[in-house]
């Protein structure tokens, strides 16, 4: 242990400090691993909580980014232990891997009070394991580092350059035409995914990895790093020297998180063009952790901030050239020369966000532009409000239309998904390019799990006149590799009674980003009429965890988390086990 800063007690010592029965007991089982008496004598005992997975294949490698982090505890003079926790595969769950973060984070919270840690290490990659697992640390608020696992390297496909999703429709519309064989499907299905990491767009998980790092929650260079490049494991091994001294500042996540840090981050989410899922996840962390945010919030920071990364999917590159031109810290940098970073804000170096990131270089600026040539002007995330969406609704003008951003249209409406995916290919719907489409019972409580459908696929008539955009409103999320003038997580969601339960075909919407307004031309009699007669769809779910999930979450505007959830306990010593 370092001598020069004077310490409190930690708290594993209550379990492996004690010269009694109990002492006996909690030291006596762990020896079974080889861990030897000198491991009990008050040296940090770090938690390396793993989301490993062979059904999270984002976050398959994770036992070798473990092995690095247990390298530089040790280096560090810590104690290593690492302990799994539910990890959240985004492609293969269903209805949707978001209906189980809270879960997820239920059980980081409880597995760090729990158990006779003094710091944490979180490793994270696939797109709901970053919030679910800072969620929960935020509730325990023990000195924390968060590690992401890095995206993929570039998806190469007969020599051309392929980013996560981004073929997967155009191809399986080739083979359903006969342009393509299905050995060529299956070839293009491994060449997207050719290495370790999540996807390697700037889709959910490679914004919530900026996330970290703009938080401060991470290490510099936490967003970029290529899952397969070896400095992926030189920054886990920093992180587990780094959370020893940590424990010994006490330097917990309610020091890092403060309104300064998610300021930080409202404003990075802009620059670099993110996904609009870390709305939700943001506002959940910030709940936990006791930090006032609300929607307008992202409105108002981001207002302004252009975005400084040519990405997919919006634009032309991907995380490896991202990490190559200098990754998040040239952004950072940029922003701070401009004003729009909260230099002060703590990071879980010791340093502040600015002594991170003033010298930062940029190798590259096609990749990461500068702010007065950015790659897109102000691209902050829209907050939109209305009768149509009393509590918010949230649009990403950056991937939006710019016809379509001030726009009156006839709603077509569909009641659940499965209506909806049946009337796109029904050549007899009512539909021309002007109308807005609008989605029912995908919000938190309805689908359950605001699965990521709101990114509605086009009617495939107005696809073959050529149309490629329409105005879509739902009260779903869509995936961060998807793109159009798309109005997701309208609050309060149809399921809960939201005005969105009301629209019927026919009537007339205005979308109005530049006044960010979303109104439904429907008198307060009609609608009133209307609300008498609405009955609430049957829930997908009478018992179990969909059932506390449907009777607890909160809506979209305050993060989705449960209600239940919101704040945090610390991690006291709780009563012996026996
Ligand atoms: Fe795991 Fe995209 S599917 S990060
Ligand atoms: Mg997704």
């Amino acid at each position: 242990m370092k001598d020069d800063i004077p310490h409190k007690p930690l708290r594993s010592q209550a379990w492996f400090g004690r010269q009694d029965k109990m002492g006996f007991y909690y030291r006596s089982f762990l020896k079974n691993s080889g861990f030897p008496q000198d491991q009990f004598d008050g040296r940090p005992v770090i938690g390396i909580c793993n989301t490993w997975s062979e059904l999270t294949p984002c976050n398959a490698h994770f036992r070798t980014i473990a092995e690095h982090v247990r390298y530089g505890v040790l280096e560090a003079g810590g104690f290593p232990l690492e302990f799994p926790v539910s990890s959240l595969g985004e492609v293969t769950m269903r209805p949707t891997a978001m209906l189980f973060r809270n879960l997820a984070s239920m059980d980081v919270e409880e597995a760090i009070r729990a158990h006779p840690l003094d710091g944490v290490v979180l490793l994270m990659g696939c797109d709901k394991t970053t919030p679910a697992l800072l969620m929960g640390a935020a509730s325990a608020d023990i000195p924390t580092i968060g590690v992401s696992g890095g995206p993929q390297l570039r998806g190469v496909y007969r020599g051309e350059i392929i980013g996560s999703g981004t073929n997967i429709i155009s191809m399986s519309e080739q083979l359903r035409a006969g342009e393509i064989t299905l050995a060529e499907f299956h070839e293009a299905e491994a060449a997207m995914n050719r290495s370790a990491g999540s996807c390697m767009t700037m889709g959910t998980a490679s914004t919530m990895a900026s996330m970290v790092e703009a938080l401060g929650i991470g290490l510099p260079e936490n967003a970029a790093i290529p899952a397969a490049d070896a400095r992926r494991n030189l920054i886990a091994r920093m992180a587990g020297r780094r959370i020893v001294d940590m424990v010994h500042e006490d330097l917990k996540p309610s020091d890092i998180l403060t309104r300064a840090a998610f300021e930080n981050a409202i404003r990075t989410l802009a620059a670099i063009g993110g996904s609009t899922n870390a709305v939700v996840h943001l506002l959940a962390i910030a709940g936990r952790i006791g930090v006032e945010l609300t929607l307008d919030d992202f409105d108002q920071l981001g207002r302004g901030i252009h975005c400084l990364v040519d990405l997919m999917p919006s634009g032309r590159f991907l995380m490896e050239d991202f990490y190559y031109a200098g990754g998040l810290p040239a952004v950072l940098r940029t922003l701070g020369e401009r004003g729009l970073l909260h230099r002060d804000a703590r990071t879980v170096n010791g340093q502040s966000i600015w002594e991170n990131v003033a010298n930062a270089p940029c190798w590259n600026n096609e990749v990461i532009t500068p702010f007065d040539k950015a790659f897109k002007a102000d691209a902050g995330i829209a907050i939109l409000k209305g009768n149509l969406a009393p509590d918010g609704a949230v649009i990403k003008p950056s991937a939006a239309s710019p016809e379509l951003m001030s726009h009156t249209g006839r709603a077509v409406v569909f009641e659940n998904v499965e209506e909806m995916h049946h009337a796109v290919n029904d050549e007899t719907l009512d539909i021309d390019a002007s109308c807005i489409m609008v989605l029912k019972n995908c919000g938190p409580k309805g689908y359950p799990g605001m699965a990521e459908v709101g990114n509605m696929p086009l009617p495939a008539k107005l696809l073959r006149q050529g149309v490629r955009d329409m105005i879509r409103i739902s009260d779903a999320r869509m995936s961060g590799t998807a793109y159009g003038t798309v109005v997701l997580h309208v609050a309060p969601e149809a399921t809960a009674g939201g005005p969105l339960a009301l629209v019927r075909n026919g009537d007339l919407i205005t979308l109005d980003v530049p006044a960010r307004s979303l109104h439904l031309h429907v008198s307060q009699e009609e609608l009133a009429a209307r609300r008498a007669v609405w009955k609430p769809p049957v829930p997908h779910a009478d018992r179990g965890y969909a059932r506390l999930y449907i009777d607890h979450v909160l809506q979209a505007d305050r993060g989705a988390d449960f209600d239940f959830l919101v704040g945090r306990s610390g991690a006291p010593v709780p009563r012996d086990n026996h």
